[in-house]
């Protein structure tokens, strides 16, 4: 799809990838709905984008489905469509499987799991009326890994990838195409903002081995636009 007046909605919009994001889509001429709980983050993202980019608002917290809804409902009230929506938001947990705090995981499982169906479900219906659409659902690439101290966040990356490959299948009828993303490791402030278990100690996500510096935002974003346009089932940074 090409995205040149486009209406995209972009979860996690505040910062890091979801504001690269939005310029990148902003720049390829994309009208453009931004959400994430933090309303004077937001605002700032909005100011950064070039001056043509028609931008709308929507504070929402995306692990409550009513919210969800009512940021569709704005953004389709706004803008008569709904082209593109990235399910970006998403936040780490950094803890021992054998010790992590359950609340922490359930946490995460609301934000990174059932955020993203949220959004399918509320999006979906306006998709199918108009015809059509696409759903990015940003997972990462340690879905397909399994490296020490991290395993519930990238459990419920591996969650997301099956209810996305599956709703491809589902939804192709209706010709929306879900897109399942993976970042690799990425320059934002993810891991800063990730919830750390106590009993960590000096543990870090590369163990310690020296690693390929991380992939910029703004790269992971052109991506993200290379995606929306080309729809493939899968893709992202290499791994
Ligand atoms: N950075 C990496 O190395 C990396 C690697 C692979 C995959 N990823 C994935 O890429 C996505 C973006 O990560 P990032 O690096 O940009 O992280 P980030 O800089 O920490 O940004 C996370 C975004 O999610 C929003 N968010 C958090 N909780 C939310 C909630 N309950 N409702 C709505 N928005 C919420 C935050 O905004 P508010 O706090 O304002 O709500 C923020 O905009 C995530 O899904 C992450 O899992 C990141």
């Amino acid at each position: 799809m090409e995205v040149q007046d486009k209406v995209v909605i972009i979860t996690g919009a505040s910062m890091g990838i979801g504001a690269a994001t939005a310029r990148v889509f902003a720049e390829a001429g994309a009208k453009l709905v931004l959400a994430a709980r933090s309303a004077d983050k937001l605002a700032a993202v909005a100011h950064s984008l070039p001056s043509q980019a028609e931008t709308l608002i929507v504070p929402t917290d995306v692990t409550d489905p009513a919210q969800v809804r009512a940021l569709i409902d704005q953004a389709y009230e706004r803008f008569g469509q709904i082209d593109i929506l990235i399910n970006n938001a998403g936040r780490a947990v950094a803890g021992w499987i054998a010790t992590v705090d359950p609340d922490h995981y359930r946490q995460i499982i609301e934000l990174n799991m059932l955020g993203p169906l949220h959004g399918i479900q509320a999006v979906v219906p306006k998709m199918k009326e108009q015809g059509g659409g696409v759903i990015i659902n940003i997972s990462s690439n340690v879905s397909k890994m399994a490296i020490p101290g991290i395993g519930t966040y990238a459990s419920t990356k591996y969650a997301l990838n099956g209810l996305s490959l599956t709703a491809r299948n589902e939804l192709a009828a209706d010709n929306i195409r879900v897109v399942l993303f993976h970042p690799g490791m990425t320059a934002t402030d993810f891991g800063k903002n990730a919830v750390f278990e106590e009993n960590m100690g000096n543990w870090r996500p590369d163990g310690g081995q020296p690693m390929p510096p991380p992939d910029s935002a703004e790269d992971v974003a052109r991506k993200i636009l290379e995606a929306a346009i080309s729809e493939p089932a899968e893709t992202g940074m290499p791994m």
